[in-house]
C-alpha cells in the first residue's frame, strides 16, 4: 500500500517568503539536516535562497547515525567545498564546533568592515531546516537559556529577536521551516523512519517493512540480535520476516502492533546507529557545489 502524503505549497511558500527576508539578514545559514539521511532531509530550495551567503550543515543526530557512514558524508561536502559539521545535539553539544568552522569563512568579512571603521561585530546567523531535524535543540544548545536577548534592530520581522550566543555570534530566535519535498516513495519512507513525518500520515507495516530491508542488508547481525533470528530466517521475505518477528515479540499475529514496536527499536537505537542515505546512491546536483 502507498504511503499518501500531503505536502501543502500555500504554507511553503509563506515559510519561503520569511526565510528570504530572514537570510537578507544574517552572515551566514545554518541548515540543519539529520546524519541519518543527510542528502533526504535536505530542502532544495535552502540553496537556492542562501545564494552565495555562506551555508553550514549541522548534520544533528550523529549518535543516531552509522559513524563511518556519517565520517563518509563530512568527507563527501568537504571535497565538494561545503562546510558542514556533525554533532550530538541532545547530550554533547559544543559551541566552539561551530566557531571553529564559521569563524575562517567570516573573518575575512569582518576585517574588512573593521578596515573600512565600521563597529567591530558578531557574526549573525539564521537556522533552518525540515521538521523534527533538530533546530530548536541546536538553537537552545547555541544560545544556553539564560542568554540575553539583542532587542529588535531595523528589519526583523516584529517578534523576532536576535539571541546571544557566545560574544562572537549572534541567530534569529526562529528557525525557518522548511518541508521537505516528498519527491519520492523512498523519500517519504526514509522521512517517516526517521521521524521527521508525524506518525499518523502513513502505514507502520509499511515503514517496518522498509527498515527490515535497510537492515536485512546492512546490520543483518543487530537485527538477528534483537529479535532472536537465525540465518534460516534471511531467506524469508521481507513481509514473512516481519510476521515471524511479530511472533517472536510475543503478538501472534499483530503486525500492526510489532511494526510499531520495531519502528521504535530502530528510532531509538535499539538496532545500533544507521545511515538511510548512502553515497554509493547520490544523484548528480545534490549539492549547491556540485
Ligand atoms: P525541530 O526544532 O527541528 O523541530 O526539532 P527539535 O529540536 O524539537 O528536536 C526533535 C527531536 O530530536 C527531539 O526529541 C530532540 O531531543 C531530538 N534531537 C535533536 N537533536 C538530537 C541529537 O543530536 N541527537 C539525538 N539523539 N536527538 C536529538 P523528542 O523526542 O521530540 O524530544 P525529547 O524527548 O528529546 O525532549
Amino acid at each position: 500500500m502507498a504511503v499518501t502524503i500531503q505536502w501543502f505549497p500555500g504554507h511553503m511558500a509563506k515559510a519561503i517568503r520569511q526565510f528570504e527576508e530572514n537570510v537578507s539578514l544574517v552572515d551566514i545559514v545554518f541548515e540543519v539536516i539529520d546524519a541519518r539521511i543527510p542528502l533526504t532531509s535536505q530542502n532544495p530550495e535552502v540553496a537556492r535562497i542562501t545564494g552565495e551567503k555562506p551555508h553550514l550543515f549541522i548534520l544533528t543526530k550523529k549518535d543516531l547515525a552509522d559513524r563511518e557512514a556519517t565520517q563518509r558524508w563530512l568527507a563527501y561536502f568537504k571535497d565538494h567545498g561545503q562546510p558542514a559539521i556533525a554533532v550530538d545535539a541532545k547530550d554533547h553539544f559544543n559551541i566552539n564546533d561551530v566557531l571553529s568552522v564559521i569563524n575562517p569563512i567570516m573573518s575575512p568579512k569582518l576585517a574588512r568592515e573593521e578596515q573600512k571603521g565600521m563597529k567591530k561585530r558578531p557574526i549573525r546567523a539564521v537556522s533552518v531546516g525540515v521538521p523534527n531535524v533538530g533546530k530548536s535543540t541546536v538553537l537552545n544548545r547555541l544560545v544556553n537559556r539564560r542568554a540575553a536577548q539583542v532587542g529588535n534592530r531595523p528589519g526583523v520581522t516584529k517578534g523576532q529577536q536576535w539571541l546571544k550566543a557566545g560574544k562572537k555570534l549572534e541567530l534569529l530566535d526562529t528557525p525557518g521551516i522548511l518541508w521537505p519535498k516528498f519527491a519520492s516513495q523512498e523519500i517519504a519512507n526514509k522521512l517517516a523512519l526517521t521521524g521527521a513525518i508525524k506518525d499518523s500520515v502513513f502505514a507502520s507495516d509499511d515503514i517496518a517493512l522498509f527498515g527490515l530491508k535497510h537492515f536485512r542488508a546492512r546490520h543483518r547481525d543487530q537485527l538477528m540480535a534483537r529479535y532472536r533470528l537465525n540465518d534460516d530466517d534471511f531467506a524469508l521475505s521481507d513481509v514473512d520476516l516481519l510476521l515471524l518477528i511479530t511472533k517472536k515479540l510475543g503478538m501472534r499475529d499483530d503486525y500492526e502492533r510489532a511494526s510499531n514496536r520495531i519502528i521504535q527499536d530502530i528510532r531509538n537505537n535499539k538496532l545500533g546507529g544507521f545511515t538511510l542515505d548512502n553515497l554509493e546512491e547520490l544523484q548528480p546536483n545534490v549539492t549547491r557545489n556540485d
